[in-house]
């Protein structure tokens, strides 16, 4: 990062959005100990981070293999997938359909109607109709489990809010919907979150796999617990020994903790969301929010006459409308040079901005997606410390991880920093996780039943 030509008066606005070590420390203590009340019996009922049991005990070991059907909802795009494994190696072919947003913000059952069309007309381009081919549907919401394809939903995040959803099974709502359609045949053998989907298909090539992390439109992880750690699954069967655990860290911070490093942007984020009151670590880290949060920022340092000599454009003074990925795209210029922020800039109306305003705006960029690098960074080593095993590959997939320029390499040197010696670990990106992963969970089940 070259910041020695930032104003200084941009460098110390930005003041606020820094973490330093001390403060990322305290952040992991604070999240272990919500992490070990999600696990408790005694206290999940009333925690925040809910570590939710998956039911996903075994993880592939390469020798899975037949035609799937799956289903992902949740992230930016809805998508349908058939997806052939082979003794290592894999076929996918899919489709992406819209969600209109009326549909985001409609009824449950007519957000089911349109997955369970989409899902009949892809069956029918594959030519696969008269088939009763086994799905794994990739659900990236809270959900509280009873098995592996009973899934009750306990609230939506990121853009959804349809009603009459939360508290019911959604695996019988889609089964309903399905029924409802009339022409399809499915079998569905399991219901998982995207950051599940995302180990399972990093840890089918390396068996050191032990995380899966996103970092996209919104921000979860889950993590290989031992049985005897997992409280609320003791009752069932000791089958390896070891459960995956889906934190649901997007709730971290809803009880407060977190507001002692939280800013007015976060909290102007937060007021402005479908969910008020809910997701505040998720709407400090993730894309659907990283965007917004620059924005709040430079129109500050415009009003206080910090930036484009104190005047920009409506554009920029419009909630929503400074993308997550021009972030990513203005932190993509070689240092030196501010092509893609005169380009962004431009986009935005502002046609007027100095070479020194440029070099601001990127260093704006760069302390939001610093800091949530950093906030991500604390969790994954918070786990690292937890699990205390010498070598863990952590499986990343997401916008923000795979298209931020820096992302990566900010998570490296943080989670250097706060992991404990003798641990190693590695980022993996995972790509297509959610897809090829509910293959993957549907693949196991239906080895292990064998
Ligand atoms: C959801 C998680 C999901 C994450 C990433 C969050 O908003 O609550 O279930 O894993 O987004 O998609």
């Amino acid at each position: 990062m070259s910041t020695e030509k930032v104003d200084q008066a941009i460098r110390d606005g930005c003041k606020e959005l820094v973490l330093d070590l001390p403060t990322l420390k305290e952040i992991s203590k604070r999240f272990l100990n919500d992490v070990n009340k999600g696990l408790k019996k005694e206290t999940h009922p009333t925690a925040i981070v809910k570590c939710f049991v998956t039911f996903v005990q075994d993880l592939p070991n390469g020798s899975e293999k037949g035609k799937f059907l799956a289903l992902d909802l949740g992230g930016t795009n809805f998508r349908v997938l058939l997806i052939e494994l082979s003794k290592h190696h894999f076929e996918m072919r899919s489709k992406i359909y819209a969600i209109p947003q009326h549909i985001m913000l409609g009824s449950g059952e007519h957000l089911f109607d349109h997955i369970a069309d989409c899902l009949a007309k892809f069956m029918k381009q594959e030519h696969v109709m008269d088939e009763t081919l086994p799905l794994g549907f990739t659900f990236s919401f809270p959900l509280t489990q009873t098995g592996l394809t009973k899934g009750t939903l306990e609230r939506w995040t990121k853009g959804f809010n349809c009603s009459n959803v939360v508290g019911n099974d959604v695996v019988q709502m889609l089964k309903d919907a399905i029924a409802r359609h009339g022409d399809v045949k499915i079998e569905v053998c399991a219901i998982l979150n995207d950051t599940t989907g995302t180990l399972m298909s990093c840890a089918w090539k390396n068996p050191n796999c032990r995380i899966g992390l996103i970092v996209g439109t919104g921000s979860n992880a889950c993590y290989v617990e031992r049985q005897k750690n997992a409280e609320l699954f003791d009752d069932v069967d000791k089958g390896s020994g070891n459960v995956v655990i889906n934190l649901e860290w997007g709730a971290f911070g809803d009880d407060g903790v977190l507001d002692f490093v939280r800013t007015a942007y976060d909290r102007d984020v937060d007021t402005n969301s479908v969910n008020p009151g809910k997701q505040l670590h998720e709407k400090m880290i993730s894309g659907m929010y990283m965007g917004e949060l620059t924005r709040l920022a430079l129109e500050r340092f415009t009003k206080e006459g910090l930036l484009f000599g104190g005047k920009a454009s409506e554009a920029l003074f419009t909630r929503g409308r400074f993308y997550t990925k021009y972030v990513s795209e203005i932190e993509s210029d070689p240092p030196g040079t501010i092509t893609s922020c005169r380009e962004i800039l431009e986009e935005l109306d502002i046609h007027h901005a100095t070479d020194q305003d440029c070099i601001n705006v990127r260093y704006v960029c760069e302390r939001v997606s610093k800091r949530a690098a950093d906030l991500v960074s604390s969790g994954i080593a918070t786990l690292l410390n937890k699990m205390n095993q010498s070598r863990v590959t952590v499986a990343i997939d997401g916008s923000v991880y795979k298209y931020h320029p820096h992302f990566h390499n900010l998570m490296m040197e943080t989670i250097s920093q706060l992991v404990n010696p003798g641990i190693t670990f590695d980022l993996m990106l995972s790509e297509d996780g959610s897809g090829r992963g509910a293959a993957l969970v549907a693949a196991v089940a239906s080895r292990i039943r064998q």
